[in-house]
C-alpha cells in the first residue's frame, strides 16, 4: 500500500456514464471523495454516453443521483462544475478525435498534468474496442499517467479472458489496468489482512493445527432483478465464485506478505490460489453443489422461480447457487476444508467468514455430557460490519457448566460515514496508483482455471433444477457437503 495522496490532478473519463453503475456508485463515490477533500479542484470528469444531452442535462441527472445516494450534499454545486458530458459512439474510431480535443482542453483548464483515468462502466463486449480506440486516437499518448479501470466479468472462461487481456495489453500495460472486484473495496474484506497480520493472537493459530474448517458465505435475498440476460449466461459460479468468493479465500489463506506493497501482497495471493486443488470428473460432484431457485414466498410475499424471471430461458440450467469444499494443498492448510457458499434468493443478505477452531485436546467440563461449543472467529462483512469471537465461559457459581459467550466489535456508524461505498475506496486507490485491491492477471488466470474445470464437468451432466425454494439456504446437498465431514454451516451466527 503506497502513501495516500489527496492532491492528484486527473481527468476521469467514464464510459457508460448514463448507466446504473455510474449513477448509483461512481458519481456518489466521486462526489464524496471531493467533499471529504480527497479530491481537489484539479479534477475533471467526462461522462460518455450515446444520448444527445447537454452538459446541463447531464449535470442535473448526476446531481439527482447524488442527492439520492449521499445524505450530506454540501459542496455539491461546486463539484458539479467539474462534470462534462460527451456524446460518443464507442465503436466508432473517428468519434474519438473529438474526445481527444475535449480532453486536452479540460486538461489545460483544470491543470490536470496529462493524468488520465478511463473507467469502462459498460458491457464487456466493448472493453476491447474502447481500449483500441483510445490508443489509435492517441488518448493514451499523454505526458501524465494513464490508467484503465474495468468492471467484471473479465471474460467468460480462461480462453476468452486471455483474448481480452491480450487486446487490452496493446494499449495499456498490466500495471495500468485496474480490474475491479468490488468486494476488495469492502472495509471488512480489507480488514481480513489487518486482523490476521496486526494481531499477535491469530496468526499463530492460523493453520491446520488449530483450525478445523473455514466457511465463506455470500448470500442474497434478491433474485436476478433486471439482470436476467447477463446472469443467465453466467450463473453463480462465474458471477460470484470466480471473483469475489475466491478473492476472499485467497486473503484468508495467503501467507504473510513481506510488506504491504501491492506486489508483495499479490505474490502471496497468487501462491494461495495456485495451491487450490483442481477438481475434475466425479471429484467435482463430490465437492461442489449447484442449485437454482424455485418459486416460493419471502417474508409473506410470493416470488417467482428463476426460470420465470425476465430475460431468462424457461428451461435454463444456470445455477443461482453454488456451494463448494475447497482444498488448499500446502503445509499450512493441508486437511482444512474451506467451504464456500453463494446464492440468490436465500434467507438473508449476508457476507460472512466463520473460522471454526478445533476442539480443545481434552474436555474437562464433561459433567453434563455436553460437547463444548467450538471457538469461532466470525468476520461480518455485511450487513453488520464487525468481528466476534465465540468462547466458552462458566455458566454459574456453583456448577462447572459452560456457556458460549461472545466478544464483539462492531464498526461504528462514525467509521462507516467515512466512505459511501467500496467504490469510493477503489477509486481513491486507483488515483493513487495503488493496485493492491484490484485483480491482477495472474490471479485471474488461476481463478478461471479452477472455475473452468468445474463448469466443464457440469456441462456434461444435466442438473435437476429447480432444486431449492426461494427464501431457503439452498439445496439439501449443500448441508450434506459439510455434515459428511462432521460440520455444519454456522447460519444465523453473528
Ligand atoms: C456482483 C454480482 O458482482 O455482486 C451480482 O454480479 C451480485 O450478481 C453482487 O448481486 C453482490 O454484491 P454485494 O456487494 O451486494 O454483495
Amino acid at each position: 500500500m503506497n502513501t495516500r495522496n489527496k492532491d492528484i490532478p486527473c481527468l476521469i473519463t467514464i464510459f457508460g456514464a448514463t448507466g446504473d453503475l455510474s449513477h448509483r456508485k461512481l458519481f456518489p463515490s466521486l462526489f464524496h471523495l471531493y467533499q471529504q477533500e480527497n479530491l481537489n479542484e484539479h479534477i475533471a470528469i467526462i461522462g460518455i454516453g450515446r444520448r444527445d444531452l447537454t452538459n446541463d442535462d447531464f449535470r442535473n441527472q448526476v446531481k439527482s443521483s447524488i442527492q439520492e445516494h449521499v445524505k450530506d450534499t454540501k459542496h455539491l454545486d461546486k463539484f458539479i462544475t467539474h462534470i462534462f458530458y460527451h456524446k460518443l459512439d464507442v465503436t466508432n474510431k473517428a468519434n474519438y478525435e473529438s474526445l481527444l480535443e475535449v480532453s486536452e482542453r479540460l486538461d489545460q483548464q483544470f491543470q490536470l498534468q496529462g493524468n488520465r483515468l478511463f473507467y469502462l462502466a459498460m458491457a464487456p463486449k466493448f472493453f476491447g474496442v474502447i481500449s483500441d480506440c483510445l490508443k489509435s486516437a492517441e488518448l493514451t499518448n499523454t505526458k501524465g499517467f494513464k490508467r484503465l479501470v474495468i468492471e467484471k466479468p473479465f471474460g467468460s472462461d480462461l480462453e476468452s479472458a486471455k483474448v481480452l487481456n491480450d487486446q487490452l495489453r496493446k494499449s495499456f500495460s498490466e500495471e495500468e489496468i485496474y480490474r475491479i472486484d468490488h468486494y476488495l473495496g469492502k472495509d471488512m474484506v480489507q480488514n481480513i489482512e489487518v486482523l490476521r497480520f496486526a494481531n499477535a493472537m491469530f496468526e499463530p493459530l492460523w493453520n491446520n493445527k488449530y483450525i478445523s474448517n473455514i466457511q465463506v458465505t455470500s448470500s442474497e435475498k434478491l433474485g436476478v432483478e433486471e439482470r436476467g440476460g447477463y446472469y443467465d449466461s453466467n450463473g453463480a459460479l462465474k458471477d460470484m465464485v470466480q471473483n469475489h468468493m475466491l478473492q476472499m479465500v485467497a486473503l484468508l489463506a495467503m501467507e504473510p506478505p513481506i510488506s504491504l506493497n501491492s506486489e508483495d501482497i499479490r505474490a502471496e495471493k497468487v501462491k494461495a490460489l495456485k495451491s487450490l486443488r483442481m477438481f475434475e470428473n466425479d471429484k467435482v460432484r463430490h465437492n461442489f453443489v449447484r442449485g437454482q431457485y424455485d418459486a416460493s414466498e419471502i417474508e409473506g410475499q410470493p416470488v417467482q422461480g428463476y426460470r420465470d424471471e425476465d430475460r431468462v430461458d424457461n428451461q435454463s440450467n444456470t445455477p443461482t447457487f453454488v456451494a463448494g469444499k475447497l482444498t488448499i494443498d500446502n503445509f499450512r492448510w493441508a486437511g482444512v476444508p474451506f467451504y464456500i457458499r453463494t446464492g440468490k434468493r436465500m434467507t438473508s443478505k449476508t457476507i460472512q467468514v466463520v473460522v471454526e477452531f478445533k476442539e480443545v485436546p481434552m474436555n474437562l467440563y464433561y459433567e453434563t455430557d455436553k460437547k463444548l461449543d467450538s471457538n469461532l472467529l466470525v468476520i461480518n462483512i455485511q450487513p453488520n460490519e464487525g468481528v466476534s469471537l465465540h468462547l466458552n465461559a462458566k455458566r454459574n457459581i456453583q456448577g462447572i457448566d459452560t456457556e458460549p459467550v461472545q466478544l464483539s466489535y462492531a464498526m461504528s456508524a462514525q467509521d462507516k460515514m467515512n466512505t459511501v461505498d467500496a467504490y469510493e475506496n477503489l477509486l481513491f486507490d486507483c488515483l493513487n496508483g495503488d493496485a493492491t485491491n484490484f485483480t491482477h492477471w495472474e490471479e485471474l488466470k488461476s481463478t478461471w482455471k479452477f472455475v473452468d474445470a468445474i463448469q466443464e464437468e457440469w456441462d456434461q451432466h444435466e442438473p435437476e433444477f429447480p432444486n431449492y425454494k426461494a427464501g431457503t439456504n439452498g439445496p439439501l446437498e449443500s448441508d450434506l457437503l459439510l455434515s459428511k465431514d462432521g460440520y455444519h454451516w454456522w447460519d444465523g451466527i453473528n
